[in-house]
């Protein structure tokens, strides 16, 4: 009997990630110190329009970021995440690019912005090819003939799996926000679409986002915090007490 999950059922915990909870494992965030927009104009090298113009320059921005991947290992926090996935039905969904859920053992991660390991098709997005950490190759070709482009959702482009996002996050009792500055919608306003009674829980060492008390903020690394989160969330699925205020 192959076991169907039930697509209304609720989901103990949804998890958003971003660029913060890799920070641990080492790779830049986006924005604050360091930050990959601060040297990087994003429309140069994360738009269609800097795509066009020089798509040497968006190529060399991916590879970069797919070689600094290759010589990263996941952080404390992702392998903490990894191991409640073993023994709670969690979803992760994340705007990182990169494969370091996965490599800490996380399964079903929902990449809303795309893959740093995957090239596309221009011609045809359905149409992909998983390439590691390797550079791209400029001269290769899909099989339709058409250049190979990083599969990554740039800006001003939709994102393909935000409704699907939506129908999961609406189903979380409980949301964990980590690294993420919630800056860039439609994922940033993701959260927002957990029901009313969901616990969410807000994971920054640096939080600036203006956030509605209903949110418990945790200003700490996702190192730092991620690993008591998953105790106390373990204690309390034990006894039953899935409500109740997250740890200071
Ligand atoms: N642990 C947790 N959070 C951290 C850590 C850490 N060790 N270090 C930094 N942070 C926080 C920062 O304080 C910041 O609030 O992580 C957040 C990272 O914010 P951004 O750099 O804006 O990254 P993110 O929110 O993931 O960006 C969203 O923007 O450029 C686009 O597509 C790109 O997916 C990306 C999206």
């Amino acid at each position: 009997m192959i076991d169907v999950p039930d697509p209304l059922a609720q989901i103990p915990l949804v998890i958003l990630t971003g660029a913060g909870i890799s920070a641990g494992s080492g790779l830049a965030t986006f924005r604050g110190a360091g930050g990959l927009w601060n040297g990087t104009p994003v429309t140069e090298v994360a738009s269609p329009a800097g795509w066009q113009k020089d798509p040497d320059r968006v190529r060399t921005f991916y590879d970069q970021r797919r070689c600094a991947l290759a010589q990263v290992e996941p952080s404390v926090a992702h392998r903490a995440l990894a191991d409640l996935q073993r023994s709670v039905a969690v979803r992760i969904i994340t705007q990182n690019v990169d494969d370091l859920h996965e490599r800490a053992g996380s399964s079903d991660v929902l990449h809303l912005h795309g893959v740093l390991t995957r090239v596309r098709s221009c011609l045809d997005p359905t149409i992909t090819q998983d390439i590691g950490y390797q550079a791209q190759d400029p001269l290769a070709r899909c099989p339709r003939g058409a250049r190979w482009r990083p599969d990554i959702v740039w800006f001003g482009e939709e994102v393909p799996l935000i409704t699907v996002a939506q129908q999961v996050i609406a189903r979380a009792q409980e949301v964990w926000i980590i690294g993420s500055s919630l800056s860039v919608y439609p994922a940033a306003g993701l959260w927002q679409d957990a029901p009313s009674s969901a616990r969410v829980v807000y994971v920054d060492p640096h939080p600036t986002t203006r956030l509605p008390d209903r949110v418990q903020v945790v200003a700490a690394s996702a190192d730092q915090a991620v690993p008591g989160l998953v105790q106390e969330f373990l204690r309390r699925m034990r006894t039953g007490l899935t409500s109740g205020p997250a740890p200071c």
